[in-house]
């Protein structure tokens, strides 16, 4: 049996909306706060919750390295600061190598957690050594996270 993986779109800026391009924009700003001494790989994160207010978030590294916090659980604890529990679409920012990376699976854990819905839009943005938008990718948390844990499953 094959298995084909999750579709992704790759899309130009001029393709997302003007609150997207808005998220994209912080999210290339907060990568610019990371703290990544270790692995040298910064990430920046933008969301956007339910009331369109917007967290952003970066990574921050330890030296022992397991205490590292990724950008997008540095925004969504920004969020859950402010009182608020639901985001309705967050981008992330890397450096861009082969082409855009989204959020990693503990990430994709949390994300869904917090998310409106298993369409909450995720956008990854892959930037040049300059903060300069290289390429951007789209797909759905539920595309990312098919089948995922959630609170459901156990109550
Ligand atoms: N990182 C994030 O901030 N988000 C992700 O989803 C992927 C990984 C960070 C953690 C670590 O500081 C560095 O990127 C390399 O893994
Ligand atoms: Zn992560």
């Amino acid at each position: 049996m094959q298995y084909s993986s999750a579709p992704m779109k790759i899309v130009q800026q001029s393709d997302l909306s003007a609150m997207e391009r808005r998220l994209v924009r912080n999210a290339v700003a907060a990568r610019k706060k990371a703290h990544a001494p270790y692995s040298h790989y910064k990430c920046g994160a933008a969301l956007l919750d339910i009331r369109n207010r917007i967290h952003t978030g970066c990574n921050v590294e330890t030296i022992d390295y397991t205490l590292t916090t990724h950008a997008e659980m540095d925004a969504i604890n920004g969020m859950v600061k402010s009182g608020t529990f639901k985001l309705k679409a967050l981008a992330v920012a890397v450096l861009a190598v082969k082409g855009p990376a989204f959020p990693c699976g503990l990430c994709r854990q949390k994300i869904r957690e917090f998310a409106v819905s298993e369409e909450t839009l995720i956008i990854a943005v892959g930037v040049d050594a300059r903060s300069r938008i290289r390429t951007i990718g789209t797909a759905t948390i539920g595309q990312l996270y098919p089948h995922a844990f959630t609170p459901n499953c156990v109550i």
